[in-house]
């Protein structure tokens, strides 16, 4: 392994130290369908830099976890086999699945145990993840190195012919923190765990050839609590096509995109003009890290172009509202005044029909609030920053909400009944109490 600026050995957050000579090799986790698997949650070796290793935790010993790739209308068949010294489950970020699939932690799978997950993909095509979700060590779980891409494939996203194979690349952004012997470190303090630099696809200061080609970046924000503000180094703009429910209508331009913990983002990156020779590095400004550099080595035919129309959105509509309802997210540990209790079911929400959620902080802020069991429509923002962003338009499961900041959400149960979460996915504040169990009914 190349051997660059080492996160070892007192590399803090000083951005001036985030600017290694010498970068390490992007990895992909193998990408594998979601038919008939096992996932085993294990203790792993993850090679950081400068050809050290750390101890981690993984699927199969990936971190991230294997990418898995299903089809609109197949069945996901996964049997998670626990190898860990605590109880975790998978839940699938984003995917609409009965409750019993959901991972929540009432449905904790113990040491040694094995849980099969099985739900038909009825939704649209977009890219979702799967991490654990037991009381209180999600956080560290995750941290740990536990969370993989779900990418949803349908026919009306395969006929724009976006960019794929070599230049689809998965990509989970966050950060992390070592100690002196180079072992991944969980410190998760009440306000959310923070890390020193960070990782894409687990990699330190990464980097990857690339052809004179349109590429097409599909983001998660895997961090624990960290909002990341993307850029690239030169300025240029980037084409946002898709976000946490699959595409947009139609693409936007972007040059600066704030991205928080369990959000994602579907970006085309245009080297088309660009000369063998030329780099494009992807980095967080509010960080100052550069977290990706893309180094043009080949020129390639490339046929992909930037569609102009992407798909067809139904609002819904606030004449529809039957009902509505306020949060408010307290601090680090409450929402209305109270903390999650796993046997307690705070309210009740019929099927199929349409409500608005009204997001409120107060205090502990940012909160990524998220809902599990729908895909919801961002409304509004109040307060804050007063206004909505290209990247929240279309169907989001996860929104932010900084200080000061009231969020309307309109949201539809559509397939099942059962118990469902709303949380803060700031991992610290979700562990800490964040959490609100409600039933579809
Ligand atoms: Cu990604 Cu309930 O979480
Ligand atoms: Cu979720
Ligand atoms: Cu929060």
């Amino acid at each position: 392994m190349a051997t660059g600026l080492s996160v070892f050995g007192g590399c803090d957050s000083d951005p001036s130290l985030t600017e290694p000579t010498v970068r390490n090799p992007l990895r992909l986790p193998p990408t594998i369908t979601a038919r008939d698997q096992t996932l085993a949650a294990t203790e792993t070796v993850l090679e950081l830099d400068d050809g050290k290793t750390s101890r981690a935790w993984g699927y199969n010993g990936h971190l991230p976890g294997p990418t898995l790739r299903v089809r609109r209308g197949e069945n996901v068949n996964i049997r998670l086999r626990n190898e860990l010294h605590d109880e975790t489950t998978i839940h699938w970020h984003g995917m609409i699945v009965p409750h019993s699939m959901d991972g929540h932690p009432l449905d904790a799978v113990s040491p040694g145990n094995t849980y099969t997950y099985h739900y038909p993909i009825l939704q649209r095509a977009g890219m979702n993840w799967y991490h654990p979700h037991p009381h209180h060590h999600t956080g560290e779980q995750i941290f740990g190195g536990l969370a993989g891409a779900l990418i949803v494939e349908d026919p009306e996203e395969a006929a724009l012919g976006l960019p794929s194979g070599m230049c689809e690349l998965p990509l989970i952004v966050r950060d992390a923190r070592v100690d002196s012997a180079g072992n991944l470190r969980y410190r998760g303090t009440s306000s959310g765990f923070k890390g020193d630099f960070g990782l894409v696809n687990g990699v330190p200061y990464a980097t990857t050839e690339v052809g004179n080609a349109l590429y097409r970046l599909r983001l998660l924000n895997g961090a624990n609590a960290r909002v990341f503000r993307l850029a690239l180094t030169n300025g240029a703009p980037v084409t946002l096509i898709g976000n946490d429910g699959g595409l947009l209508e139609v693409p936007a331009t972007v040059s600066r995109i704030d991205f928080a913990p369990a959000e994602r983002l579907d970006l085309l990156l245009d080297l088309r003009q660009r000369a063998v020779g030329e780099r494009v590095v992807l980095r967080c400004d509010r960080a100052g890290w550069d977290l990706l550099e893309f180094v043009v080595t080949e020129e390639i035919d490339s046929h992909a172009r930037v569609p102009e129309f992407l798909s067809t959105i139904e609002a819904l509509s606030p004449a529809d509202v039957s009902e509505e309802r306020t949060f408010r997210f307290e601090g680090n540990h409450r929402i209305n005044g109270k903390e999650f209790e796993m046997d307690r079911v705070e309210f009740r929400v019929p099927l199929g029909r349409t409500e608005r959620w009204r997001f409120q902080s107060d205090g502990g802020a940012p909160h990524p609030v998220h809902v599990h069991g729908a895909s919801f429509q961002v409304e509004s923002r109040r307060g804050g920053r007063g206004r909505l962003f290209p990247w929240e338009l279309g169907w989001k499961d996860t929104v932010l909400l900084q200080e000061r900041e009231t969020v309307d959400v309109l949201v539809r149960f559509e397939h099942y009944t059962g118990l469902y979460l709303l949380h803060c996915h700031k991992l610290e504040h979700e562990d800490g109490g964040m959490m609100m169990n409600f039933e579809v009914y």
